[in-house]
């Protein structure tokens, strides 16, 4: 069988990215230009603002993920791109892009799944295994999804208010740091220890759904107390605490989860996958309470967006022949199950 090459197109919030895969598990390029420079001194991401750079930057990034590759758009099977979630204006510069090189050079187009795409980042270590689990947790996502095949998704349980990653970047503003502030907190949970004992919010309830709100509102309120009282505040502690209180949750829903659903593999994905509490302690549970279950956890460079993951996603649909029209729009709100 040939190979198939896909080039892979994301801009659903601010990185504009675009990617080349063979056979929806090698990364031949993977050309990622952050935005965060532009936005930290607005202290989140500004839609107009990333608009902007985006159509700035598309050209150039397509270019030089063909080139690192060492092919030419002849050579490509298909164009995938992120048709939604994320932010109208941001996504619209992807899709736009997308249906211009689908149509100038006869190529089909694939609308992917941004969290579809975060789940697929996973196929790019190795084969992936049904029926899985996986938890996607990132700036805009807190959800467990169920896959029993290939291209198949069911989600079991989702936050019911602020994803995990909202939580982190705004409890970061309130403590002063820089955005985003999930990494920065990270950092500093390791040098700190959980003295507040903050809320396990939903952690026995009989479902698989997450909230955060609660716990935000916690911490950014015992932060507010002692700086009007004075008091000293150690900020690691504060985010020791926090982080404890959210990794808690996850960690327990998810393996109740998996063990309901009978699964061969758990995949952790999206932005805060990244973090270094979660990783040590999703680790550990699976080793002791689920020793049959596979699980992988993507190198820091999967974690945040990226235009490879829309590849591995976009390869799934590719081998079904789904293919997007020519009139393809942006879905802001798109949703994952089928
Ligand atoms: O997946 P992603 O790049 O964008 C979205 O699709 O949302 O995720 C970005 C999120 C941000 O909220 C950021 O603060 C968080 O991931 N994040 C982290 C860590 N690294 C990034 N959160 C906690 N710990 C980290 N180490
Ligand atoms: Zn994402």
């Amino acid at each position: 069988m040939n190979d198939t090459l896909i080039l892979a197109i994301e801009s659903s919030c601010d990185e504009t990215s675009a990617a080349v895969i063979k056979n929806g598990s090698e990364v031949l390029s993977n050309i990622v230009a952050s935005q965060i420079k532009s936005h930290m001194r607005f202290g989140g991401v500004v839609p107009e603002v990333a608009s902007r750079h985006h159509v700035e930057q598309i050209t150039q990034i397509i270019e030089a993920a063909l080139e690192t590759a060492g092919i030419e758009m002849a050579d490509v099977d298909a164009v995938s791109v992120t048709e939604g979630p994320g932010l109208v204006g941001s996504l619209l510069i992807g899709v736009s892009a997308a249906k211009a090189l689908a149509y100038a050079h006869n190529k089909p187009l694939i609308a992917t799944n941004h969290i579809a795409g975060h789940i697929y980042a996973n196929q790019l270590l190795g084969p992936i295994h049904f029926p899985l689990l996986a938890l996607v947790v990132s700036g805009g996502h807190t959800e467990l999804i169920y896959m029993p095949a290939d291209g198949v998704f069911e989600i079991v349980g989702e936050t019911r208010d602020d994803a995990a990653g909202e939580a982190y970047d705004k409890i970061g503003r309130v403590l002063g740091l820089p955005y985003p502030g999930g990494k920065v907190l990270d950092e500093m949970a390791h040098n700190g220890e959980d003295t507040y004992n903050f809320p396990r919010a939903m952690i026995n309830e009989d479902n698989f759904d997450f909230s955060f709100s609660g716990l935000k509102s916690a911490v950014i309120n015992a932060i507010h107390n002692a700086r009007q009282k004075g008091d000293d505040l150690d900020p690691e502690n504060v985010a020791a605490s926090f982080q404890a209180a959210v990794v808690d949750v996850l960690v327990a829903k998810t393996i109740r989860a998996a063990k309901e659903k009978d699964i061969k593999q758990l995949l952790l994905a999206g932005g805060v996958a990244a973090n270094k509490g979660l990783r040590k302690a999703l680790s550990e549970a699976v080793a002791t309470e689920l020793p049959n279950v596979e699980l992988t956890i993507p190198p820091l460079y999967l974690c945040g967006d990226n235009a490879a993951m829309i590849g591995a996603a976009g390869y799934t649909q590719y081998k079904a022949k789904e293919f997007a029209s020519l009139s393809l729009n942006a879905r802001p709100g798109l949703m994952l199950e089928n």
